[in-house]
């Protein structure tokens, strides 16, 4: 008995041993292979982890704390820093200098993988989202449909759908009643967006029960809790929790309806080709983006059509949420600044002088205050408060090497707070970007649209939509809050972390 008991001993010991020897060769040679890598990122500042954990446990938290720990971490280790997430290096950039390196650069235009998760929604090769490869074509392609001239004839809807929004809210706040101004926002600039780039109506503001629009926002809840939490990023772990089902049942919702709309306008863009030189007589309708996306891509050889589809899906997204959480923050800081408030009014009221109008563009240029708000509203609270990138080959910033196929981030929230360029940052004051004032500024000092090549394409409509919510017709007086001082987290307005609680007044 124990003979044999023996025999069977030796006879699994022989594979165990070389499996175990294997294994331990595999780990020599992974090691060998990252031991330049590690060497060159550890000589970058930063907190002290543990052996393959790295920094990971203390990112372990709620998500709601990793916004404030990114920011202390930062406070402490300066403009530029690493953490180990396992073993795999993030380098944290919160400086405009070293941030230049990157942004201006024509080959790092490569996003980080954390992007990935907007691939089913967004497909991989629209133009957020798109690899380095494929990007150059598609912004050159898209580049003329966001040319001055093609906005222009937006700003009548921005002033339909934000005369909407103001009314909505005029209803909700009766009484002086405290209102969360975040939903009523975003569902005016997803009508704007919607409009603008469909060229349909989606009713958010009207249709409480929109499947479309729920989809959206719910999409974007499910993404952004992806991006957060490291372990949902397994996608054995994002099915097993049930979130795969749901994301599907949403991508349906959300493709089913774009596909739609893609093909109607296909049509409709069709026979004007076909009738529309002896066809002069009928009204020509507004052109919408998606109508020039097609007239780029007439023949499909350019832009099939499920392309047109993502790159619409990809407006929708990029375009209503980011100018959402501007407007939010900017509502709230004119709350707790009544002089600029009174400032903001004084300079509408002598531009619009009481009228009810949408505002032109010659309005928009000559409001050089409100615009100065804004800026500082987007300096404090910048939609996109961090920017990833994977490096496509080493790159040396402040002598230190770093090297290819490292993710970095670009932290615009905490660059944005740099003392030396923002004297007491944390202050709110428009006149900062008088043009004495910015004279001496370093150009990335400021980058709430990223900047270089790869910046954000509607910067210029964003402004457009922007300055064009009207004064006249009940703007708010005075602004309030529920509890505590809403706190930046970092999320954008879907999250919900970031309400703004308003008590908003008619102006008399
Ligand atoms: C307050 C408003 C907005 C802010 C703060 C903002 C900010 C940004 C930032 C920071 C980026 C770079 C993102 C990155 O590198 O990961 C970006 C890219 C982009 N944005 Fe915006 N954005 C705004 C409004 C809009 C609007 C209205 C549209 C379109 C209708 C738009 C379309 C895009 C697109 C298509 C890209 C990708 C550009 C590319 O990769 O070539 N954005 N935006
Ligand atoms: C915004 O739209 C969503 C989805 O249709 C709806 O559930 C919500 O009530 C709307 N919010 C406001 C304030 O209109």
């Amino acid at each position: 008995m124990a003979g044999k008991m023996r025999a069977d001993d030796g006879r699994w010991w022989v594979p165990g041993s070389v499996t175990l020897s294997l294994l331990a060769l595999l780990m020599l040679v992974w090691y060998w292979r990252r031991r330049r890598m590690v060497r060159l990122i550890n000589k970058l500042p930063g907190p002290p982890g543990l052996p393959l954990l790295g920094n990971a446990l203390d990112v372990n938290i709620d998500i709601v704390d990793l916004f404030p720990l990114g920011c202390l971490v930062t406070r402490e280790f300066g403009p530029m820093f690493k953490v180990w997430l396992g073993t795999t290096p993030l380098v944290v950039i919160s400086g405009a200098k070293q941030a230049e390196v990157i942004l201006s650069s024509q080959k790092h235009i490569q996003k980080s993988h954390q992007y990935g998760f907007f691939h089913p929604w967004l497909g991989t090769t629209g133009l957020f989202v798109a690899n380095a490869e494929t990007w150059p074509q598609r912004r050159k392609l898209l580049t003329p449909a966001f040319h001055l001239k093609v906005l222009e004839q937006f700003l009548e809807v921005f002033h339909r759908q934000s005369v909407k929004m103001v009314q909505k809210l005029g209803e909700a706040a009766e009484g002086g009643k405290l209102v969360d101004v975040f939903p009523f926002i975003t569902n005016c600039t997803l009508d704007a967006i919607c409009e603008t780039t469909m060229g349909c109506s989606i009713n958010a503001q009207d249709d409480p029960e929109s499947e479309y629009v729920e989809a959206v926002h719910r999409m974007q809840q499910l993404i952004q809790q992806r991006m957060l939490i490291v372990w949902l990023q397994l996608d054995v772990v994002f099915k097993a929790l049930g979130y795969g089902k749901q994301q599907e049942s949403l991508l349906k919702t959300l493709h089913s309806f774009t596909r739609a709309i893609v093909k109607k306008r296909r049509k409709l863009f069709e026979e004007q080709r076909r009738y529309g030189a002896d066809n002069t007589a009928r009204k020509k309708p507004r052109l919408a983006f998606l109508d020039l996306l097609l007239e780029y891509s007439a023949d499909g050889a350019v832009l099939s059509e499920e392309s047109v589809r993502e790159e619409v899906d990809l407006f929708v997204f990029a375009g209503h949420d980011t100018t959402a959480v501007a407007i939010n923050w900017f509502l709230y800081l004119m709350g707790r600044h009544p002089e600029a408030q009174a400032k903001v009014h004084e300079e509408l009221d002598s531009i619009f002088k009481g009228s009810d109008r949408a505002a032109t563009v010659e309005d928009l240029r000559s409001m050089r205050y409100t615009e100065n708000c804004i800026k500082e509203a987007l300096r404090l609270f910048p939609s996109v408060p961090y920017i990833g990138r994977v490096l496509k080959e080493d790159v040396t910033i402040d002598g230190y090497l770093i090297p290819k196929d490292t993710t970095i981030f670009i932290f615009n929230y905490a660059l944005h707070r740099d003392a030396s360029e923002f004297p007491d940052p944390e202050k709110f004051d428009p006149d900062r970007f008088l043009p004495e004032n910015s004279a001496n500024r370093h150009p990335f000092s400021y980058i709430p649209f990223s900047a270089g090549p790869r910046n954000c394409i509607g910067s210029d409509p964003f402004k457009r939509e922007f300055s064009s919510r009207p004064p006249a017709s009940g703007a708010w007086g005075g602004g309030g809050k529920r509890g505590d001082d809403p706190s930046f987290r970092g999320g954008v307005g879907e999250t919900g972390w970031d309400s703004v609680w308003a008590r908003l007044s008619k102006r008399m």
